[in-house]
């Protein structure tokens, strides 16, 4: 299977949620999520605890992870087709069941696809920092989107943040310490810099290669919030 064997399946005019071969599409400027009827992790043929990666790049962490952890199901949440495909044709060479990939904007799919206390585990690598003041609005790890991860995750659940920008790391700790429905795993600063056996993925490699610095950050939900 090669990436280009995958087509979307519909003109942007015509554009609507589908599923389709262990890909969902969840188009955006689109008004009717609420009218599609998403079956949750009942996607999976096993029921397994399942983890989410947004902002999965070309999939390589991901479809790594998947492979090697087949106890969990796995979902990967890009918004670029070019990239969403390459997870979409990993997952078909690797035959990977217990991966689905998601072809949407994070806070879109969180917010009208995935239901309470459902997600076990949420990994977000190297997304983009945006590093102009300007343009930080465009940062995933606002408040907004920080909130449906404490909605979606489990009791017992974590948020794992991956950066090699240390503005785009200070700024996510300090949005997970004012929500205060956070608790850090690691003490202040409350990030690492080397996670063991993590994995590693493109831009991980990237920034590496270059001597820049990676920073671990994991927060999880307090136990009494809900
Ligand atoms: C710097 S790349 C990192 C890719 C991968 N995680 C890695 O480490 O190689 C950031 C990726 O996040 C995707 N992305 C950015 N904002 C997103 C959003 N709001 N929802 C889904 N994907 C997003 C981009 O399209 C891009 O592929």
């Amino acid at each position: 299977m090669k990436p280009k064997d995958f087509k979307p399946q519909f003109s942007w005019e015509e554009r609507q949620p589908v599923i389709s071969d262990g890909l969902l599409t969840v188009p955006q400027y689109y008004e009717g999520h609420e009218t599609f009827t998403f079956p949750g992790w009942e996607i999976f043929p096993e029921k397994r605890p399942v983890c989410i990666e947004y902002c999965s790049g070309n999939g390589s962490w991901l479809t790594h992870r998947a492979k090697s952890d087949k106890e969990r199901n796995w979902v990967g949440v890009e918004m670029r087709f070019d990239r969403v495909r390459k997870i979409w044709a990993k997952r078909h060479n690797l035959d990977l069941s217990n991966l689905f990939v998601v072809w949407g904007e994070a806070q879109t799919f969180t917010r009208h696809y995935i239901s309470s206390h459902s997600v076990a585990e949420v990994f977000i690598n190297f997304p983009d920092p945006w590093p102009k003041k300007r343009h930080e609005k465009h940062r995933l790890m606002k408040p907004e989107f920080l909130q449906e991860l404490g909605r979606i995750l489990e009791i017992g659940g974590k948020v794992t943040f991956v950066t090699d920008d240390r503005d785009y790391l200070l700024w996510t700790i300090n949005h997970f310490l004012a929500d205060k429905s956070f608790v850090s795993t690691y003490p202040d600063p409350f990030y690492i810099e080397e996670m063991g056996d993590y994995g590693s993925s493109y831009f991980d490699t990237l920034w590496r290669d270059l001597g820049r610095k990676i920073h671990y950050t994991q927060f999880y939900p307090m136990p009494c919030s809900s």
